[in-house]
């Protein structure tokens, strides 16, 4: 029998219909609850709101559990790549050999860009923000593609590629353009992330050096952030698509929403945040206190999670690898010796500990991308180029969801009742 739950509104009963998942959450189905009782609920920032079922990642925030399709992210982590990952959170499964070796075909075959949209790159001034220029750039990509309405499976593929594949180019040839660099073409030969180190940081005429963990390291960032469920960023990305807007346009505003610093911004501005406490020859003790007490509206970057109310099962992946690059590059960090106080005096704090507040994924991939050579500026592209398969899974499934409406929520309204139109001269 499927549960319902049973309400009273007005002291009308009412019964609703409740959904279960595959891991036993339970939703209370309230589609039918303005046409029933005349009330919609009210849910600002979505904390108690599920906006879709989904079968792409499941999200246990109390247990600290993240899984991509059923797999452990840990295992992932350990076991897979960016790009087989990408493979299973679009389509669902692992790929099979041959399958793995036609998606990489196609990334390939994607990876450059038309020719004329180097020129776009051209119009943004020098001290354009990367996220502004990757966001531009994605929906610009829809300009070269005016069939993309067309939604059969082999032309879908063949954008999510193209997609995949081409926002490292985009987001290669944007650090190339704001540091007065020529763009460095992708090579067929590389890797999906060695080829993305290269289109950083070679020259024309001489190569970078690829060092393994490095490439290692930066792939294990783009696998950890493939999809997190409904966080801002994606949520956004299917309601744009929710008005049958195309993949790129979609993603492209994924981009926006990822930017902001209580979002995909963190990350840089976890690095501000070291840097800050470092200049001041602060340990982290005062800047701390800053925090707990209000006074300056700071926050602990890196800390606290809507969702990881324990920990967060990416930030011990990533602070892991984060000591071995730099024991491998025989590196030290003070930031890294900053970050790792601050997380052992908040961890023991009763702020912290009260508002279930612990270190997530940002708190140490920066200082991984900062021993990579990453610039701060592009950490939070790093983090769009990590996210596109899971916007591109969440994109396909609101596409093929028959029952798929537009998003559309509703409002309290809270401004003046009716009133009279003053002609401009009678206004005092
Ligand atoms: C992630 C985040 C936006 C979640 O926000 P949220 O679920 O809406 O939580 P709230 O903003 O309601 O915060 C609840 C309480 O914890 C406090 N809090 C939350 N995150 C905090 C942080 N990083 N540092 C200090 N205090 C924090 C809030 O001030 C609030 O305290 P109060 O109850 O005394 O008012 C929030 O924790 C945050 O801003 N973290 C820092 C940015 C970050 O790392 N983002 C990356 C997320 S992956």
């Amino acid at each position: 029998m499927n549960p319902s739950v049973k309400i009273i509104i007005n002291d009308q009963p009412l019964e609703l219909p409740a959904i279960v998942g595959s891991e036993g959450e339970v939703g209370i189905d309230i589609s039918s609850l303005r046409d029933q009782s005349g009330s919609i609920t009210l849910d600002p920032g979505y904390g108690n709101t599920g906006a879709c079922t989904s079968a792409i990642t499941f999200i246990d925030g109390e247990k600290g559990i993240l899984r991509y399709r059923g797999y452990d992210i840990a295992e992932l982590a350990q076991k897979s790549t960016f790009i087989e990952t990408a493979y299973l959170v679009i389509y669902g499964e692992l790929p099979t050999p041959n399958q793995l070796s036609e998606f990489s075909d196609l990334l390939t075959e994607n990876q450059m860009l038309h020719e004329g949209m180097r020129f776009h790159f051209e119009g943004f001034p020098p001290t354009a923000h990367p996220m502004a220029i990757l966001s531009a750039m994605i929906n610009a990509t829809s300009a070269y593609h005016p069939n993309l309405i067309n939604k059969r499976e082999q032309r879908f593929s063949y954008h999510a590629a193209r997609l995949i594949s081409q926002v490292r180019t985009i987001a290669a040839f944007s650090y190339r353009k704001a540091h007065g660099l020529p763009a460095i073409y992708p090579k067929t030969t590389l890797k999906y992330t060695a080829n993305f180190l290269h289109m950083m940081f070679s020259h024309p005429g001489e190569d970078c050096e690829l060092k393994p963990e490095l490439v290692k390291a930066l792939d294990l960032i783009f696998l950890l952030h493939a999809d997190h469920e409904q966080n801002c960023s994606t949520a956004t990305v299917r309601m744009v698509a929710s008005s049958r807007a195309n993949l790129f346009a979609s993603a492209s505003a994924g981009v926006c929403a990822l930017w902001g610093p209580l979002h995909g911004g963190a990350n840089q501005a976890v690095l501000e945040m070291l840097e800050e406490i470092h200049q001041d020859g602060d340990d982290g003790t005062k800047f701390l206190n800053e925090v707990k007490n209000k006074s300056g509206h700071r926050r602990l970057m890196g800390f606290g999670h809507r969702v990881y109310k324990n920990f967060d099962p990416r930030a011990i992946i990533i602070k892991n690898q984060c000591d071995k690059v730099l024991e491998q590059l025989h590196k030290t960090d003070p930031l890294l010796d900053i970050a790792k106080k601050l997380e052992e005096i908040a961890i023991h704090d009763d702020y912290f500990i009260s508002r279930k507040l612990y270190p997530n994924v940002d708190f140490y991939s920066g200082i991984i991308m900062r021993a990579i050579g990453i610039p701060l500026d592009m950490f939070t592209v790093m983090f769009a180029i990590g996210r596109m398969p899971g916007w591109i899974a969440n994109y396909k499934e609101v596409m093929e969801d028959s029952n798929s409406r537009i998003a559309r929520p509703r409002q309290i309204y809270t401004g003046p009742n009716i009133r009279s139109y003053t002609p401009l001269d009678a206004r005092p």
